[in-house]
């Protein structure tokens, strides 16, 4: 195993898009941000500089940090933030992981723009499951807002009411020729007949789950969330921000330009948005600019091309990647997800959109949760978070009555080495949304998904204990349910949450508190000596 390492100077830059120019926060200078390639088992250190007046931190979304949580990044949970001219040495070990993952700053709505991919390559000398491609290639997807971020989510706080909409989606940063700015060039990616390549695809967009699809070409399915899967053939692929998924494809045409097209799903019937990120495939020796357009986009609410493809997703369950399903559970947790309204006296309407898991709507503390588990310092967290909803749940389609949350910040322990089985529901309280949910220091297995409630006696015994797919980040369906299993085999404390940024932001968030085992090497180890102070 090698030493990566890389300098990450946070800095302010001009960037023009649909046509205006804006300054946005960025890692040296480039957006998307750089990407970070490793091997599988190396040690990778990133200096990160803060040069602009926002605090930052950044998280490496899905790599495990085995022990090292303080690398984690979310701010107030394992860091407190590195404040501007300040400097912090993340420093963590891909122990075990290969595939595509990403970063991104994990405080305020930064992670508009500071974001980019992780490549960890195989071992040297071992090959993929799966015929190598000719080349590879990273496809960031993402949103595009003409006025500035944070001044919009401060605005959306101060209203209690939901923040305004991308103004684009982007395909490597760039959203392709729109309405109104039909000039600006879109990403275009070069590939010579017969070839086949590897696109390494991540949803980085805040708040939007994303279709994707590229004309007159079938795409194969290899892995999602840095797990192999079986591979298998599809049209469209579907991506919930923060999950990964590679695809294998094959420039079967000799000639010609095909469009690539990156656009919303959305399994809500309140918002509307059906704004479609574009780019080109380009065969090498095209002359011409004619394109082959897509015959069909799904519609955003074409939650049925969703379901197949999730359906779709097995683990790979090979003798070399075995899927290690916990059979034996410990804990046996039911979490609702959903949104809520609680009273705001300086609101519009008097009252601000929040959300929970549980009923808690997560309040973060002024000290990273990390350090007071560390140092036992006391008043930060509890650790009484409900292991199940505190009131009966129904998901029917009708409102109740009461649509209040209680709010703290309160944690849910775990023995070092526990079993764990989360049914996460979609409860609707507001309205059904999809949750992309992401768990932190762990990959999870995915059981079992259905729709309406969850009923403990039937559907355990529907669950896949065999080859269910493995992941990090997790859609619990509109008006429906997912089942999770994993094994607490981290110490420190694990955020989890809502990946769409806004749910996070109002709330939807926990975390759980892993203790140290007794062996060796089964403790957190002690924090770097440049941790930074809140
Ligand atoms: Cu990719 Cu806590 O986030």
């Amino acid at each position: 195993a090698m030493v990566r390492h890389y300098k990450f100077n946070v800095v302010m830059k001009n960037a023009t898009r649909l046509c205006s120019t804006k300054p946005i926060v960025t890692v040296n200078g480039k957006f998307p941000g750089p990407t970070i390639y490793a091997r599988e088992d190396d040690n990778v250190l990133i200096k990160v500089v803060n040069h602009v007046k926002y605090n930052v931190s950044i998280h490496w979304h899905g790599v495990k940090q085995l022990r090292t949580g303080w690398a984690d990044g979310p701010a107030y949970i394992t860091q407190c933030p590195i404040q501007p001219g300040q400097t912090y040495l993340y420093n963590f070990t891909l122990t075990g992981q290969r595939g595509t993952l990403w970063w991104h700053a994990h405080v305020l709505w930064l992670r508009a723009t500071v974001h980019g991919a992780i490549v960890i390559l195989p071992k040297l000398g071992v090959p993929y499951p799966f015929p190598k491609p000719h080349m590879e290639q990273v496809i960031l997807l993402g949103e595009w807002w003409k006025s500035d971020t944070e001044a919009i989510i401060n605005e959306a706080l101060k209203s209690g009411l939901a923040p305004n909409t991308s103004d684009a989606h982007t395909i490597n940063g760039h959203p392709g020729p729109v309405q109104g700015c039909a000039s600006q060039g879109g990403f275009s990616l070069e590939v010579q007949p017969k070839n086949t390549y590897l696109l390494r695809i991540i949803n980085a967009a805040l708040n939007e789950e994303l279709f994707f699809k590229i004309a007159n070409h079938q795409l194969t399915v290899v892995e999602v969330d840095a797990t192999y899967v079986k591979p298998f053939k599809t049209d469209t692929i579907v991506i919930a921000p923060g999950q990964t998924t590679n695809v294998l494809v094959t420039a079967k045409h000799k000639i010609g330009n095909f469009l690539v097209a990156a656009s919303p799903f959305m399994d809500a019937p309140i918002v509307v948005d059906n704004k479609t990120a574009t780019a080109t495939l380009h065969y090498s020796g095209t002359l011409g600019s004619s394109l082959t357009t897509l015959t069909s986009l799904p519609p955003t609410n074409a939650t049925s091309v969703a379901n197949t493809f999730t359906d779709s997703l097995r683990s790979l369950n090979s003798k070399k990647f075995p899927a290690k399903v916990p059979l034996k559970i410990d804990h046996n947790l039911l979490f609702t997800v959903s949104l809520g309204v609680n009273p705001c006296a300086t609101c519009v309407n008097n009252s601000r959109v929040v959300a929970d898991i549980n009923n808690v709507t997560f309040v973060m503390p002024k000290i990273a949760l990390l350090q007071a588990h560390f140092f036992k310092i006391k008043g930060v967290f509890t650790d009484d978070f409900p292991g199940n909803p505190p009131v009966v749940y129904n998901f029917t389609g009708s409102q109740v009555t009461n649509l209040a949350t209680t709010k703290g910040t309160r944690l849910y322990r775990l023995a070092y080495n526990s079993t764990v089985q989360l049914v996460l529901q979609d409860t609707g309280m507001l309205t059904p949304e999809n949750h992309p949910i992401h768990l932190h220091g762990f990959n999870f297995f995915v059981v079992g998904r259905g729709q309406g409630n969850f009923d403990s006696k039937k559907d355990v015994k529907k669950f896949n204990l065999v080859d269910p797919v493995e992941r990090n980040t997790v859609g619990v369906p509109a008006g429906g349910w997912t089942a999770i299993r994993f094994k607490a085999d981290n110490p420190g404390v694990w955020f989890m949450h809502c990946h769409l940024e806004i749910h996070t932001t109002w709330g939807l968030k926990m975390a759980f508190v892993v203790d140290n085992g007794k062996g060796p090497n089964e403790s957190l180890l002690p924090p770097p000596s440049d941790l930074p102070k809140c």
